[in-house]
């Protein structure tokens, strides 16, 4: 099973490659999502860090550029995106980046013997494993002591985007991410994916312990709703995203479009912050 629904993404995103950057560099909020993302994981240090599903390879060359003396690895599915993320490495000339094709079950093959600080996933890969605890099992055991994780997912309970979908009378769309397998974002291009409420995945991570948890496009509009962010005032935008980043960590924050988890081993000192 897994074999056939991984050579999917792959093929889903090899296709997606073609201008995933064009579109990237045309989106003002994944941008400014992404620099959140990127805060929450400079807030630890690391020496070996590891990017799953590092697309173009945005973030693991930034990684790798702002820190020369960490070592930064990554996997991906798509052949084109490793394509893409290799060559920006051999352009800058990054000794301390490596990349390979694979999935989470593959990185120790991929990169044998090798346990890291930091483990990030951005913007999406962990909604394309083919079973979620048996992914995370992998990522633990690819944990150094005292290591931690900074996971973001394409969350469920996305209350905003539900209320304005009914609004449109697009009742199958509004309902779409509560079924057992999502159709991804695209209207026109379908990819098998899951999303996952924040209980499902912090059992699924059970026994690491979830730190921190923010959501992202509770009040602000999600990345994708063009037409809303093209008619709102610049001003009011920025209201909304204050707004956003004030509630991103309380109940309401777990409604957001995309949601960011940090998880760690249990240690005296982490278990009485454990977000519940
Ligand atoms: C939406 S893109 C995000 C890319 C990149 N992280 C970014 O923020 O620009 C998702 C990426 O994850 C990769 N991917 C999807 N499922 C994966 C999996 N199970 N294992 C490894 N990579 C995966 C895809 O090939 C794609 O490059």
């Amino acid at each position: 099973m897994s074999d056939t629904y991984y050579k999917e993404v792959g093929d889903y995103y090899d296709d997606d490659a073609r201008d995933f950057e064009a579109r990237y560099w045309d989106n003002p909020v994944l941008q400014r999502i992404r620099q959140s993302f990127r805060e929450e994981v400079k807030r630890h240090k690391a020496q070996t860090i590891l990017e799953v599903g590092f697309g173009p390879g945005f973030d693991l060359t930034h990684f790798a550029r702002i820190l020369p003396d960490s070592q930064v690895y990554g996997v991906d599915v798509s052949m084109e995106m490793v394509r893409l993320a290799q060559s920006k490495i051999d352009a800058e000339n990054l000794k301390n980046a490596k990349v390979a094709q694979g999935s989470v079950e593959d990185i120790d093959d991929r990169f044998p013997g090798v346990r890291y600080d930091m483990i990030y996933v951005f913007f999406g890969a962990l909604n394309t494993v083919d079973d979620l605890p048996l992914a995370a099992k992998h990522l633990q055991n690819l944990l150094a002591p005292g290591g931690k994780m900074v996971l973001t997912f394409v969350n469920k309970w996305f209350i905003a985007g539900m209320g304005i979908e009914l609004l449109k009378l697009r009742v199958r769309s509004a309902f779409s991410r509560l079924k057992p397998v999502w159709g991804g974002y695209s209207p026109t291009k379908y990819l098998a994916s899951k999303c996952y409420s924040p209980s499902e995945i912090k059992q699924a991570f059970t026994p690491l312990q979830c730190t921190y948890q923010s959501g992202y496009s509770i009040v602000y509009p999600a990345w994708y709703y063009h037409g809303i962010h093209r008619r709102m005032p610049q001003r009011l935008l920025r209201v909304l995203w204050q707004m956003d980043r004030g509630i991103a960590q309380s109940m309401p924050g777990t409604w957001g479009e995309y949601m960011l988890y940090r998880f760690e081993a249990s240690t005296a000192s982490n278990i009485s912050e454990t977000v519940g």
